[in-house]
């Protein structure tokens, strides 16, 4: 009822934790059954340590919050060390159950240090890479691989090429058109896209004259960003033909199912967890519910939304079938 599929990879559930809110999930293991989520999540790790943005780095904002972390890792040395093991652990699965895969999110300044990555981390034999693409690629003028159709492209190509493992690209909602950026990163080879990472946001201290981060910018993300996830895994799923991870504001068994209904095969909780690290598990749980007393399962509500009539016009264009009176129709 609640299993799912990534390409070749198969999920117990499709409930994953979002890279970067939850580190390596070793912190969270006393609030709940990690063994019974879908797959974990890595924080994105890079080939070096990074130290990340000056503080402050988090602002929370109308539901949700705007980040600037700057990718602060201690770099994939450390990481397959240190942290990769502890991920295994978590994992390890108990009674006859699979457990959770393990996806490690990797991010490079340039398609040589994806490739170091999706290298190492394949040797390593996590369950699946995936690939932060909102990073800049310091050898095309820090133009961010998320942004570029072409460099999106020739990053997820580069990486499959060096991967033994299903390679999900991540992209950014920061473009124009995400539905050109998707088909590149499926015509690059990936076996799965992750929409979204954050909004580009601010915040403002009007007092002190100042930006509230110490970057002045961040990454908006929770449930004030919602709808448009799900506006665009809506769109990215009717574009391509491979899997669609969903992520963005996901806070219940509801919304997860919304997000499959819109087209996703499985669901990332992130933001949500800095309220309730238990989440993930207790809408492990709310799905079954949901699901059982519905009498369907996940893979028959995937992509069943029913297209709206005018879901072709641009918004605003939709002629009114019963216009209002007294004000001409005008909204
Ligand atoms: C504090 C914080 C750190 C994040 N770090 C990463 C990261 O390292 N790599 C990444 O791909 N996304 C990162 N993200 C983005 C999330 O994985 C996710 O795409 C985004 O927050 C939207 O989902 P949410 O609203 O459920 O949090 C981060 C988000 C937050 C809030």
């Amino acid at each position: 009822m609640l299993s799912t599929t990534l390409g070749s990879l198969q999920l117990e559930n499709p409930v994953m934790s979002a890279s970067g809110t939850f580190g390596s999930g070793w912190e969270g293991r006393q609030f709940s059954d990690l063994g019974r989520v879908g797959a974990l999540v890595s924080k994105t790790v890079t080939v070096r340590p990074r130290h990340g943005n000056p503080p402050p780095r988090i602002q929370e904002t109308p539901s949700g919050m705007l980040n600037s972390i700057g990718l602060e890792n201690k770099g994939a040395d450390y990481f397959l060390a240190e942290t990769l093991p502890r991920m295994r652990q978590l994992a390890a699965g108990a009674g006859g159950r699979p457990g959770p895969r393990v996806v490690i999110n990797i991010g490079g300044e340039s398609v040589d240090e994806f490739v170091a990555l999706a290298e190492r981390f394949s040797a390593a034999g996590v369950d699946a890479l995936e690939v932060n693409l909102s990073c800049p690629n310091v050898q095309e003028g820090k133009l961010l691989f998320s942004t570029e159709p072409r460099l999106t492209e020739r990053a997820v190509a580069a990486v499959k090429r060096a991967a033994t493992v299903p390679v999900f690209a991540k992209l950014s909602p920061n473009v124009t058109d995400i539905t050109v950026i998707a088909k590149a990163a499926e015509q690059g080879g990936a076996d799965g896209l992750t929409a979204i990472n954050t909004l580009i946001g601010m915040a403002v201290d009007w007092r002190r004259r100042r930006p509230v981060l110490g970057r002045g910018i961040g990454g908006l993300s929770g449930p004030a960003i919602r709808p448009v996830a799900l506006r665009m895994v809506y769109e990215v799923a009717r574009s391509v033909r491979i899997p669609v991870i969903g992520v963005g504001g996901a806070r219940s068994a509801d919304d997860v199912l919304d997000f499959v209904c819109a087209g996703a095969s499985a669901v990332q909780v992130g933001t949500a967890m800095f309220t309730d690290p238990a989440l993930m598990v207790h809408i492990v749980d709310d799905l079954r519910q949901r699901l059982t007393a519905a009498g369907t399962t996940i893979a028959e509500l995937r992509g069943c939304l029913h297209r709206p009539p005018d879901a072709a016009a641009p918004a605003g264009c939709a002629p009114a079938a019963h216009a209002p009176t007294g004000h001409g129709g005008q909204a």
